[in-house]
């Protein structure tokens, strides 16, 4: 069976199995800052473990294209030693996305091995997370897997996670004892598994994803469980094809070929091997990063690619190969891949451009470099010192180019250590000065005029059709942070007619421009851009755009233009387009209207949207003269100029505009519309704002959720809901009555006791008492009922709550008359005495302050305080 074979029946096994095919994403992950290359088959499904996407298929099957050689998986290390690690290797995996879970992972995982690919089962073994029972009974009631060939492991065997933070959960593996090593013991071979023993692989891992990791390393439960497997291809076949390496299957023998064919020395599959071993692994990375977009720089990503070419190139020298040879080796790699990978194939001469020149310029000083190091590591052993010394790892990186892994590598070779602390001290300092330089060229820069590349025609636009050209750069203007380019032909839509400017990429083999924003200049399409890697020039390049956030804009501007349609149905044809913008997040429709729009409006527009977009017609858009458009009842925006030659959008006979912007195929492509906001911007001009496909998705996802929980709390269905609700409500309120009347029927009983505590002062009676309520409008009604009883007088009532002391005081009109005491007054001296203030009418005032403590003083006092007032 060929790797062709066995990868494709994988796919066709689980596409039977009801799961859609998925094409492998590609090894530069798209929008994921966690990590520099992908490194297992779940990368591109990740937003769907976290549903911040949704799954179009709840099963997915593929194979997909991986690199580790940085970060949490970095089996660099291994490369070439063993016989079974690769920094590019294919991962076949199928997926379940909340769908089905441990059972049928597990019994399809065997059925695969056992049936389909018959491999004998006593050589299996499974192995579980510790606290798995629920695996552990799975594979004991689905598969006839020998009782003792089930074994449990901890965190570090079986619980897997992609990176730092992401989704994980505990895994099941399936590992196969290959033979070979009588070492262990007969009885018991199952403790070679998980030991690094060669004899036992590891073949497939089938996760049980249900948590998620965040940046402080606490895990989550997701809302959904998840199943992500992954089986190395490489590993696979070599067991089917009966081989105990890697290196000896289809996938990696004509490498081997071509690489002893070139330096005429033949494999040896024992240690002897490993240069053949490294540079065929290195090459089929190296191929791949770079179809993918990758290209080796100074830094990040790029870093590692320069690493791996830079160590491959060294093993070429270890071959007697002095000159660049490691690109010749690519359509090797692209005819062993290219079937399954179409891709390669149309990219096969700008890789080996790549990858020559970047062998090329480290030819220049590898050969010195070797032997500079070979003086190096006598000086070390001569002066009797077991590390290379900071500055020797150092001289060999900055002069000579040597990553530090090579240079740790070949040491190692050597025998000797290496001293990365000193090292890396020496690096941070080159760093500062680094950061130092180009602050000061920044500031100094005074280039920023355009500069003539190519004369002629330019910012020819095709990115109607082309989210990629193979193109060149026609003027360029260069300023402190950006670069300004403008292309002869771009896949860039500059931004216009409300529609945002794209942004991507535009990289040749030296350099990669990240494109943040594109607009129309005049007649010229300006690309800004900044260098992210390698040095400007101005070789031809690859423009590429950000073809996940196009998709995005368009599903937007169509959506736009159907609501267009809809608002004239529903309102009139008074209905005119004021204004748009259209990105990737949302659709803003301005228009001409009088009136707010009712709820049922808005409803109808979001229906009538919907409807065309399940009608799913063919979007018809074609180019005429002005006048034909308008006899044709195309809608023009009066924002726009227009020349003589139009462009029209037309969705069936629903719509029918002048346009120039980016449009779906059909409109089924906008997925789903919803509306968010409608209000006024102006005298007579509303704004609508509205969101489609994944967005409109996940807005529905939370108000679902939101809706989930309030059934949960209230326990009702939602037609039920908002009755449901009131009824609380009004309940409250009732309740909240009662407790005002209770709590002063209690508070009031209390008067009776303390009315006789009153004495009288100087022909005043007066009262003052602490006392308990509830609340301070409780301590008001108790006041005006206590003046009530006591018909004439003053009274003074204090109570503390949640830990602040407040007063009320009462006096009767009679005493106001003939004493001059007034409430007010009185409780804004009391108010002090407790820290605080307070004011209010003669008949009633009240005061709060902060010092609770004091209250009991402070009521106790007021005896006196009136003495002194009546004299
Ligand atoms: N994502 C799992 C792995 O990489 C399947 O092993």
């Amino acid at each position: 069976m060929t790797s062709q074979e066995i990868r494709n029946q994988f796919i066709q096994f689980f596409k039977e199995k009801n799961h859609k095919f998925v094409r492998s994403a590609g090894v530069v992950p798209f929008d994921d800052p966690t990590l520099l290359f992908t490194n297992a088959g779940m990368n591109q499904f990740k937003g769907i473990f976290l549903e911040t996407e949704a799954a179009d298929h709840p099963r997915a099957v593929n194979s997909q294209k991986c690199i580790r050689v940085s970060g949490k998986h970095n089996d660099l290390e291994e490369v070439g030693r063993d016989t079974y690690h690769h920094t590019f290797f294919e991962m076949l995996g199928n997926w379940s996305f909340g769908d089905y879970y441990k059972a049928e992972a597990i019994k399809w995982a065997w059925e695969l091995f056992t049936e389909v690919w018959k491999i004998p089962k006593d050589k299996l073994y499974a192995t579980v997370y510790q606290d798995d029972d629920e695996a552990f009974e799975l594979w004991e009631t689905l598969t006839d897997i020998p009782r003792n060939h089930i074994l449990r492991f901890g965190n570090k065997d079986n619980f897997w996670e992609m990176g730092e933070t992401g989704p994980c959960g505990p895994c099941s593996e399936i590992h196969v004892d290959i033979g070979g090593d009588p070492a262990i013991d007969g009885s018991h071979p199952e403790l070679g598994v998980n030991t690094d023993n060669p004899r036992f692989m590891e073949l497939w891992n089938l996760v049980f994803i249900q948590y998620f990791r965040d940046e402080n390393g606490d895990l989550t439960e997701l809302p959904n469980k998840h199943v992500d497997t992954g089986a190395g291809l490489e590993r696979v076949v070599a067991f089917l094809q009966g081989k105990d390496s890697n290196y000896d299957t289809d996938l990696f023998t004509p490498i081997l070929d071509e690489i002893s064919n070139l330096s005429g020395v033949k494999y040896h599959r024992d240690e002897q091997g490993m240069a053949h071993r490294v540079i065929a692994d290195h090459v089929r990375m190296l191929t791949f990063s770079i179809s993918d977009g990758a290209l080796p720089s100074n830094e990040g990503r790029g870093y590692v690619l320069r690493r791996i070419l830079r160590r491959a190139a060294r093993y070429g020298r270890n071959l007697g190969m002095h000159d660049a040879f490691i690109y010749k080796l690519v359509p090797t790699v692209v005819a062993v891949m290219g079937d399954a990978y179409p891709e390669l194939r149309e990219r096969v001469a700008y890789i080996q451009k790549v990858i020559k020149s970047e062998e090329d310029s480290f030819s220049q000083t590898l050969d010195r470099g070797l032997q500079i190091f070979s003086s190096l590591v006598e000086e070390t052993r001569s002066v009797g010192q077991e590390k290379l010394s900071g500055e020797s790892i150092f001289k060999l990186y900055d002069t000579y180019g040597f990553p530090v892994d090579l240079t740790s590598l070949m040491a190692e070779e050597e025998g000797i250590g290496v001293d990365l602390p000193a090292f890396e001290s020496l690096m941070n300092a080159q760093r500062d000065k680094a950061r130092q330089a180009t602050q000061f060229k920044q500031t100094n820069s005074q280039d920023s005029a355009w500069g003539m590349i190519q004369d002629g025609a330019h910012s020819e636009f095709l990115g109607y059709t082309h989210p990629q050209l193979d193109t060149s750069i026609a003027q360029v203007m260069k300023t402190d942070k950006k670069i300004f380019i403008i292309l002869t032909q771009t896949p860039f839509y500059a931004e216009s007619g409300g529609q945002v400017g794209d942004t991507g990429r535009i990289y040749n083999a030296h350099m990669e421009l990240q494109v943040l924003d594109t607009r129309r200049d005049g007649d010229s399409i300006v690309h800004e851009t900044q260098l992210i890697s390698g040095e400007f020039n101005t070789d031809p390049v690859i423009a590429v755009i950000d073809i996940k956030r196009r998709g995005h804009i368009i599903r937007n501007h169509s959506a736009t233009h159907l609501l267009n349609a809809a608002l004239r149905k529903i309102l009139g044809d008074h209905v005119k387009q004021a204004g748009s913008l259209v990105d990737d997040q949302h659709l803003r429709f301005d228009f001409n209207h009088f009136e707010k729009m009712t709820a049922a409006e808005l409803t109808e527009a979001e229906r009538l949207v919907n409807a065309e977009i399940r009608k799913n017609t063919a979007t018809n858009i074609r180019s005429m003269s002005f006048d034909e458009a308008k006899t044709e009842g195309a809608l023009a925006f009066f924002g726009e100029k227009y020349g003589d030659e139009v462009r029209t959008v037309k969705f069936g006979e629903y719509s029918h505009e002048l346009c120039g912007g980016a449009h779906v195929q059909a409109t089924g492509d906008i997925g789903f519309f919803r509306i968010e906001s409608e209000a006024a911007i102006a005298a007579g001009v509303r704004r609508i704002e509205a969101v489609t496909g994944e967005v409109a998705e996940e807005h529905a996802r939370l108000e679902r959720s939101a809706i989930n929980e309030l059934r949960h709390l209230l326990s009702s269905d939602v037609e039920e809901l908002g009755l449901k609700a009131q009824h609380l409500l009004d309940e409250k309120k009732a309740l909240e009555k009662q407790i005002k009347v209770l709590s002063f029927d209690q508070a009031a009983s209390v008067l009776t006791n303390i009315l006789g505590n009153s004495q009288l002062i100087q022909g005043v009676n007066v009262l003052s008492e602490v006392v308990e309520v509830s609340d301070t409008e409780a301590l008001k009604d108790l006041g005006s009922e206590l003046i009530r009883q006591m018909k004439s007088g003053l009274g003074v009532l204090g109570t503390v709550i949640d830990g602040s002391p407040y007063v009320v005081c009462v006096v009767s009109d009679d005493v106001i008359a003939q004493h001059k005491l007034k409430a007010g007054d009185i409780v804004r001296e009391l108010g002090q005495q407790l820290g605080g203030g307070g004011g209010g009418k003669p008949q009633l005032a009240t005061a709060g302050g902060k010092d609770a403590a004091a209250l009991d003083s402070v009521i106790a006092g007021v005896f006196d305080l009136i003495g002194e007032r009546l004299g």
